[in-house]
């Protein structure tokens, strides 16, 4: 079983891809953790925006790079969109995610993968593909709350200036937009608590079998 998630930044995937991976006993893999953990490894190395730096962040990067300290910060996230753009880095991390998918860790029998580009590029054989989406307000308010929750000093506004910049860097890259697979279910989830979220992906999940 191969289920791909894709949205912007803060509209729910992990929320609901650690519900799935449980309900179906499934490898789960945050594929923006590994953006994420190649901009600090960058960071370290030099400037990130400097290709040869990011390719031999991405080259080097390993399973045990995804518990990095720091890495769900949200400096992390906007430097990972940055790397993100570079489509040498992409190519290494493709190979990276698409050995997940074919033969997922600890004997699990399939994966759920969350990212950007899952279902259009990493795994467009996939035979079930979600996009979940929310107005930028009110994923906004989503990070807001949830940094509060850890104890992290946050201000709404900045949050929501760092998202719709998010957004519109990995809508507007030429390699792997952001953008929903033609043969994905679009879930907007701005009303949906995430109990909601989890049956109606349970319910499209069905309809396909
Ligand atoms: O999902 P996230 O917020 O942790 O992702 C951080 C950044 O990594 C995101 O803004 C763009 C990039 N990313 C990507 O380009 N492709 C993916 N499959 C996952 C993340």
């Amino acid at each position: 079983m191969l289920i791909a998630v894709d949205g912007p930044a803060a509209a729910g995937k992990g929320t609901l891809t650690r519900k799935l991976a449980e309900h179906f006993d499934l490898a789960r893999l945050d594929t923006g953790l590994i953006y994420r953990a190649v901009s600090l490894k960058a960071l370290e190395l030099g400037d990130p925006s400097d290709e040869k730096i990011a390719v031999a962040a991405a080259e080097g990067l390993s399973f045990s790079d995804l518990d990095l300290a720091g890495l769900r910060d949200e400096a992390a996230g906007n430097a990972a969109s940055k790397v993100a753009a570079i489509p040498a880095v992409r190519d290494i991390l493709l190979i990276f995610q698409r050995n997940f998918a074919a033969n997922p860790p600890n004997g699990k029998k399939g994966a759920v993968l969350d990212g950007r580009d899952i279902g259009t590029v990493v795994c467009p054989e996939a035979p079930y593909k979600l996009f979940i989406d929310a107005s930028a307000e009110v994923r906004a308010d989503r990070r807001y709350k949830e940094l509060q929750e850890r104890g992290d000093e946050a201000i709404r506004s900045a949050i929501l200036r760092d998202i719709i910049d998010r957004d519109e860097r990995d809508r507007s890259r030429t390699v792997a937009p952001l953008e929903p697979a033609k043969d994905a279910k679009v879930l907007d989830t701005s009303d949906l608590d995430a109990d909601a979220v989890f049956a109606a992906a349970l319910n499209f999940i069905s309809l396909q079998d």
